[in-house]
């Protein structure tokens, strides 16, 4: 097949801009990567960037009768802004009759915006920790018991997230609210309770019958007596301070619990193809939901469902040829593309 890869390229920010402004954007070493991955699959790549010219030169290359248009493509499209920015490409490719990997827009809307992803998983019976969020300039009055954890509602990459998101008194919280505001403007927060414990990251693929990939533990490579927080100033420093365990040890009801969580959500969220999601487990053994990532961060070097593939013994080509595997068998499923 000739596939298109869509994404969004990382630049250094303009100095007005924060440090982690364009975190979750891709680099070029991850799309040469991508591309090389998919061409052990046989297949020819083209890379697209984002946007109405992405589509543009989709078009282009289908209404050309002498060349090969684009069969199918592999998204990686962050987006630039809101909580539907990670949906655009997508919408556009529906409209435009192509097809392509992952989660569709809706899904990637919902899960990107924390606290509906929160109120679906729940719903369908998965812990998570208590929440309010606020949408203006008035740090919210009725609170969750402290400690709190205090982050965007609708970022990645831990954009926003530092050491000092959690929070144990009223002042620190607002102090933190502050400190969002000023750093990235308007956006709408999410406060919910802080759940002290170990940090599990779930991989998880497939359609119909999706499965676990991995569970990954991460944690700090030395122990400090400090709860994990797995901030910006962490992933950026990741090799120095992170350990990554998979497959993570845990009791085996724990794990039980970890594994259903992962493949709940993945259903009620609408997951397809591939999904990475972060959890908690406090020292009762509860699992709690933080969030979901249909859009997992591919770099073949850091990112954490790579490293897991790893860890499980399959290369960074078995995972990307899997993930476009599930896709193409979506599609052939046709009508539901579910
Ligand atoms: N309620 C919470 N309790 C404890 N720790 C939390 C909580 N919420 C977030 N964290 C910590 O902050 C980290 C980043 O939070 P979260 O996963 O929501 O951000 P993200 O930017 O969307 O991450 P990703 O890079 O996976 O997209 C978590 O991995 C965890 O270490
Ligand atoms: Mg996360």
């Amino acid at each position: 097949m000739k596939i298109g890869i869509t994404y969004n390229l990382k630049q250094n920010p303009a100095e007005n801009l924060p440090p982690d402004a364009f975190g979750e954007f891709d680099t070029e070493e991850t799309l040469s990567a991508l591309a090389a991955a998919l061409e052990t699959g046989g297949h020819e790549t083209v890379k697209l960037g984002w946007g109405v010219e992405a589509l543009r030169r989709i078009l282009t290359e289908q209404s050309n009768g002498e060349k090969r248009g684009i069969d199918f493509i592999f998204n990686l499209a962050e987006g630039l802004e809101g909580r539907n920015r990670e949906a655009q490409m997508p919408a556009l490719f529906e409209l435009a009759g192509i097809p392509y990997t992952g989660s569709d827009g809706f899904t990637l809307s919902l899960a990107l915006d924390k606290a509906q992803a929160k109120i679906v998983v729940k719903h369908a019976g998965v812990n998570t920790p208590e929440f309010v969020t606020a949408h203006d300039d008035i740090p919210p009055k009725d609170l969750p018991p402290f400690p709190l954890f205090i982050k965007p509602l609708y970022e990645g990459s831990s954009k926003g997230i530092r050491l000092n998101s959690c929070v144990t008194t009223r002042k620190g919280f607002e102090e933190q609210f502050l400190w969002i505001r000023n750093q990235y403007g308007p956006i709408p927060i999410l406060i919910e309770r802080f759940i002290p414990g170990r940090e599990v990251t779930v991989g998880v693929l497939g359609n119909r019958e999706p499965y676990v990939l991995g569970i990954m533990e991460i944690r700090y490579r030395e122990k400090t007596g400090q709860d994990f927080i797995y901030s910006y100033e962490v992933k950026k420093d990741w090799r120095r301070l992170c350990e990554y365990i998979v497959p993570a040890g845990m009791e085996p009801l724990t794990e039980k619990r970890v594994r259903e969580s992962a493949l709940i959500a993945y259903r009620a969220l609408g997951c397809r193809d591939v999904t990475r999601m972060d959890f908690r487990i406090d020292k009762n053994g509860q699992v709690y939901f933080l969030e979901a990532n249909p859009l997992p961060g591919l770099s073949p070097i850091y990112s954490d469902l790579v490293i897991m593939a790893r860890g499980v013994g399959w290369t960074y080509e078995k995972l990307i040829l899997t993930i476009l595997k599930h896709a193409q068998e979506r599609y052939a499923k046709k009508p539901s593309c579910l």
